[in-house]
This record gives C-alpha cells, structure tokens and sequence, in this order.
C-alpha cells in the first residue's frame, strides 16, 4: 500500500508550493545519509514541509509544536487513536453527502456551532469528535481555511464543494504511520530550545508579516506575529545555532511591497544565509489577486561542508 503522507487540512501559510525550492537548500550531511536524528518544526501548521521530508527522508524523531490546541489536538488524536477518527469522519462525511446543498449549508452551521462549543469550553475534552470536526469543516468552509474570530471562535463560513472528500482514509493512515515517532505539544516555538541539539535539524515557518495593509495572514491565532515576536525568534535562532543545530527560516519577504524594507537582512545578516524563493500567494483580501511573489529562506549553514 502506498504509504506517502500529505497535510490533512489546508492551513494559511502552508509551504507545498515551495518544496521544491526549500529541498534544494537542505543541509548536504542530512542529504546526503537521506537521515534526520532530530527534526522539530514549532510552527508545524499543516505540515506540508514535516510530511514532505517524512515521505524522502528518515526521521528517527521529530518534535511538532504549534501554540493553536486545536491543530495539536488534531495531530495527537490521530497519532494516538485513528481508528476512532476514521470511524466518525465516515459517519459525518456519509451523512453530508447525503444531504441536498441547502441542507448540507445548514448541516455545515450546526457543526460549526458544536466545534465551537468544545473551544469556548477551552479543555482538551473529546477529542475523537473534536478532530474528526475540525477535519470535516476544513474539507467545507469557504477556502478550506481555519480562521478564528477575536474570540478565538472558528468563524469561515460555508464553502459551496459539489463532492468534498471528507475522510481521506488511506491519507490519514499515512499520516497516523509518520506520526508514530513524533512528539506534538502545544507549545509557543521558544520551547524547543529545550530539546534541540547538534543533531537536529529546525525548520521555522512562523505567520507572516503582514505583506499589505489588508493581508490578514496572522490570524490563525488570536495575537499577531508583529516585529518583536521575529526579533525573539531570531534570538533563539542564535541560541539554536550555538548549540550546533541546523536551522532554517522562512518568512513572506516585506521587499513585495516595499523595495526599502530590510527587515530580515538587518536582523540576520551577516551570520545567516538569505535566498529569495518565488512563491503565488494571495496579495489581498480578494482571493482573486493573486500574484508571484517573494519569499525569504534563512538558514545557519553553508550549502557544502
Ligand atoms: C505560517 S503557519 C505554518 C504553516 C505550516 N508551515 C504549513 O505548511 O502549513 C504559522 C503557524 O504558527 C503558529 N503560531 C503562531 N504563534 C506561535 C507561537 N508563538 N509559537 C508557536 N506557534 C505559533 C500558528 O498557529 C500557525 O499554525
């Protein structure tokens, strides 16, 4: 059975496009062995890069962190209890099916409400439904996005799909197999200074900056990512580095809108690397205008040793 993982929810920022690009600046030792001892990605999201690299390398342990519960809530469950995710996701995705559109929109608002629920309860309770939920809105909200409001309520309205695939069973087992070595906590990415050390390889792709005025790419959560929460992140860049952990950064480059903006370059150069990478990214709030765009790599090491 092919067992190749994917993200299992679509997830703003989410790094798929640039795999091809990022692959190409991975550190040579690991490229080389087609091995990671350690992989810790504190802002694993939906886990396009983490996945990827589970598929083409092996990773003896990784460690995803994320401060969003809900997606941690998520991975755990279905590490720990797919089976359980399976059985439900069938059951809501048999049931949605089935439903004309204007019932299947009524259906999506009353699940949408149940979700909420378990957040405004705020404790790790049900998780089986809970994630088998969240899956299922993912898969029919408006943009496959999970976006919340000021009260950290899930609020992305109805998406008109004709045939959404809801469970995507051989997917999920997939990732339930790569999820096996994995530690996953909630945890805000400074955390990871804790278990880093020369052998470990850290990916950090933490919310954007915002490209324009109107770009909303930070609310996955309710607080921003402004400027000083990238200037702690470089600190621990430094620290990680100390410790001879290799460590690579990637981060919207704020050039796309303003050529004057050095942001990055005067925070990581000269230690660091910077590449520039193209990237199609929303430019907007109108998920029409779309455009190429930049993004930045930034990473503690030499291409070759
Ligand atoms: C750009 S997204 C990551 C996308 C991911 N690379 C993917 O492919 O889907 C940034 C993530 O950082 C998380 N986050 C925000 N602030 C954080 C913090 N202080 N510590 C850890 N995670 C945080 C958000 O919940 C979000 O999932």
């Amino acid at each position: 059975m092919k067992c190749e993982a994917k993200p299992f929810l679509k997830w703003a920022g989410g790094k798929g496009q640039l795999i091809s690009q990022i692959k190409d600046l991975l550190p040579s030792e690991f490229v080389k062995t087609r091995h990671i001892e350690k992989y810790f990605e504190p802002f694993v999201g939906g886990g396009a890069v983490f996945f990827w690299l589970s598929n083409e390398y092996k990773i003896r342990k990784a460690f995803l962190y994320d401060i969003n519960l809900e997606v941690i809530t998520a991975y755990q469950t279905i590490r720990d209890n797919v089976s359980a995710v399976l059985r439900e996701l069938n059951k809501l995705e048999n049931v949605y099916l089935d439903l004309p559109r204007l019932k299947r929109e009524r259906f999506y608002y009353e699940r949408r409400e149940e979700y909420n629920d378990f957040i405004a309860g705020s404790v790790k309770n049900h998780v089986v439904r809970r994630t088998a939920l969240m899956i299922m809105l993912n898969k029919t909200c408006f943009n496959g996005l999970f976006r919340v409001n000021s009260n950290g309520l899930f609020n992305v309205p109805f998406g008109r799909y004709e045939n959404p695939t809801i469970c995507d069973e051989q997917n999920l087992l997939a990732v339930h197999g790569k999820l096996q070595n994995a530690e996953i906590e909630c945890r805000d990415f400074e955390y990871c200074v804790n278990k880093v050390d020369s052998k470990s390889l850290v990916y950090f792709d933490p919310p954007y900056r915002p490209i324009s005025p109107t770009a909303s790419f930070t609310s996955y959560i309710k607080n921003g990512f402004a400027d000083p929460e990238q200037i702690r992140l470089k600190k621990v860049c430094d620290k990680l580095s100390i410790m001879g952990a290799k460590v690579i950064l990637s981060n919207s480059d704020p050039q796309n809108v303003n050529p004057d903006d050095k942001f990055f370059d005067n925070l990581f150069k000269p230690k660091y690397r910077i590449d520039r990478l193209k990237a199609t990214r929303m430019i907007n709030c109108n998920a029409e205008r779309r455009g190429t765009i930049k993004e930045i790599l930034v990473r503690n090491y030499a291409l070759k040793d």
